[in-house]
């Protein structure tokens, strides 16, 4: 019922009889509430307006629908949040070539990873706590990517089980993994993910300590009541590592004492019979080691820059980390996408799918799945675009002769 009710808005995404109506009837408000000190929240958009031509323009939309000190956590990154202003930097400084004149017939963006077919290569990123968003949370994410056949990652730090999203999706699911302190507890959710019928197991690396969220301590982020991480329900929590004045925050505390190493995912690999990639490999050296511990696939990431501020982008880190891998795996990259000439740039230079963050978070806390839907066609209608205007007709044609060189 959901999905046909989203499928009768996709259909309508340009009609200009809802674009006016909204015109008249929403923008006012949402205007009113840009101009309030201390606005409440508006509800999730129920039509979505002309004004949002491109992923981008989501992002207002969403800031006026989530509480601040949410919008700091789901918006922010580390510290001076240099690596996420490159991120979106580092895209804008790549141009392409243009190739004209090619026939486009029985042209497709379909690909094969991991022995599955997906319709196009723009995968959803594991975000925590969706429910931040949107209360449907994960839920209407995964509603929007089965409706829009594109594969997601869920969080180990989902607000909503993954037996729950993975009962109410069709979209291929692959589970991102945080490596539990207890290795029975990891295991635990790996064979849930397993049982539920996840077709991956993404481990995040990057990310063994909290980042530096200057922002979100400014905003006095803390999860509402309503917001767990519903995965973990009845796991004993980490405990907080408080230093005393003058010892060490970090090292020497159970946390440093604890943190997984490449034996871990070398154990992992032969624990599962899922394909096991690492999220978090910017360095050609962490790659080498991924490939020695027996992943299936590396994903280049920064983590949005919200864990280690002033690293490369991730566009700048991925020929490196190509080179490295000389296609024994598949290599994916996130970090910053958010139009599809950035798809076919990374396609360029060697990944064989992107993921996206933000854009599914600003396309969820303006208009739930309608939204995260919307967010996913644009970009795949400016990966076609822009594939048909560099002369490429399937992904394999995308080569680094689509960048332009001086
Ligand atoms: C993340 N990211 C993330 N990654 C991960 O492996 N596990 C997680 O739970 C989270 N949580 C999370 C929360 C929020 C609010 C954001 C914005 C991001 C990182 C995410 O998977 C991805 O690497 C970046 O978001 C990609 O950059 P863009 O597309 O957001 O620019
Ligand atoms: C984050 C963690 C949950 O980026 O990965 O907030």
């Amino acid at each position: 019922m959901c999905l046909i009710i989203l499928a009768n808005v996709l259909n309508r995404f340009e009609t200009e009889a809802i674009a006016s109506c909204y015109a008249f009837s929403v923008l006012p408000l949402y205007l009113i509430a840009m101009s309030n000190t201390t606005p409440l929240p508006l509800p999730p958009l129920s039509v979505i307006p002309p004004q949002i031509a491109c992923v981008a323009d989501y992002e207002a939309y969403a800031q006026a629908r989530v509480m601040p000190a949410s919008w700091a956590y789901l918006n922010s990154a580390a510290a001076d949040q240099l690596t996420r202003r490159d991120n979106r930097l580092a895209w804008d400084a790549i141009r392409l070539q243009s190739r004209n004149m090619v026939s486009m017939s029985g042209g497709h963006t379909e690909l094969t990873l991991l022995g599955t077919r997906y319709k196009h290569p723009v995968f959803i990123a594991p975000v925590a706590y969706h429910r931040l968003a949107h209360r449907d949370g994960e839920l209407a994410t995964a509603l929007a990517a089965q409706a829009m056949q594109a594969g997601m990652v869920l969080s180990t730090l989902s607000s909503v089980s993954l037996e729950e999203v993975a009962a109410n999706t069709t979209a291929p699911l692959w589970f991102q993994l945080y490596i539990q302190a207890d290795k029975a507890q990891t295991m635990m959710l790996v064979k849930r993910a397993e049982q539920a019928g996840f077709r991956a197991l993404v481990v995040t690396i990057d990310a063994p300590v909290t980042g530096v969220r200057n922002a979100e301590q400014r905003a006095g982020f803390t999860l509402p009541p309503h917001v767990t991480a519903a995965n973990l329900a009845g796991m004993p929590v980490a405990r907080q590592h408080i230093a005393a004045a003058g010892n060490s925050p970090v090292f020497g505390s159970g946390l440093a004492d604890g943190m997984p190493t490449w034996d871990d995912i070398a154990w992992l690999v032969s624990a599962t019979h899922l394909p096991v990639l690492v999220k978090g490999v910017l360095n050609p050296q962490d790659a080498r080691d991924a490939i020695r511990a027996g992943v299936a696939g590396i994903i280049v990431s920064n983590h949005g820059g919200r864990v280690l501020d002033t690293l490369p982008a991730s566009i700048q880190a991925l020929p490196g980390v190509v080179r490295e891998v000389d296609g024994r795996v598949p290599v994916l990259l996130d970090g910053g996408i958010r139009r599809g000439t950035d798809i076919v740039k990374a396609l360029a230079l060697g990944a064989s799918a992107v993921m996206v963050g933000l854009p599914v978070i600003h396309g969820l806390a303006a208009a739930g799945a309608t939204g995260v839907a919307h967010v996913l066609h644009i970009l795949r209608t400016e990966l076609e675009i822009a594939m048909v205007l560099c002369g490429c007709k399937r992904l394999d044609e995308i080569g680094k002769e689509v960048i332009w060189q001086p």
